[in-house]
């Protein structure tokens, strides 16, 4: 496995709409590695094909249990709700903003075989699969919202969202 570099907000392949998967062979296994060392080493809890230089519509997920979720050929086919919420990115570093997303999110994809899933999750892991889907379609958050936080608002949030989790 190793380590892939991040594309930055400003880069084309972030701006592009990345084609299927259709080989499901040793290449894509060692980027699905790659790509799922690359976000454990950043600290992230998502991160799509774009954003390491692949024009290819896949993903991975992290999970609020802290399990890789690995998305080949992605539909969103149901979500529920909505939430508001802090989101960045990886290529957008040390950016953040406030967007609305559904609340729960039901996903279609194809596991690293090629064989048809069907995974449903809530909250974080549901923003995520939203932020990682679009980046297969060449869209960012920061489409999303008119707003970026300064450094002060991002503090005050996170303090905010401390004291909420202690009550
Ligand atoms: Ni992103």
């Amino acid at each position: 496995m190793a380590l892939r570099k991040i594309v930055l907000q400003g880069d084309d392949c972030l701006k592009k709409v990345c084609r299927s998967v259709t080989d499901f062979n040793a290449r894509l296994h060692t980027l699905l590695d790659d790509m799922t060392e690359t976000l454990i080493d950043s600290g992230g809890v998502g991160l799509a094909a774009p954003q390491v230089g692949v024009l290819r519509r896949l993903c991975v997920v992290m999970n609020e249990d802290d399990e890789i979720i690995e998305l080949i050929n992605p539909e969103i086919i149901a979500t529920e709700g909505e939430q508001t919420g802090l989101e960045g990115c990886l290529s957008v570093p040390g950016k953040y903003g406030m967007v609305t997303r559904p609340y729960v999110v039901r996903v279609r994809a194809q596991d690293r075989n090629g064989d048809f899933f069907e995974v449903e999750d809530e909250g974080l892991t549901a923003r995520c699969f939203c932020h990682e889907i679009e980046h297969l379609d060449g869209h960012l958050f920061v489409e999303h919202t008119d707003h970026l936080l300064t450094e002060e608002e991002l503090e005050e949030y996170i303090r905010q969202q401390e004291e909420e989790d202690e009550e």
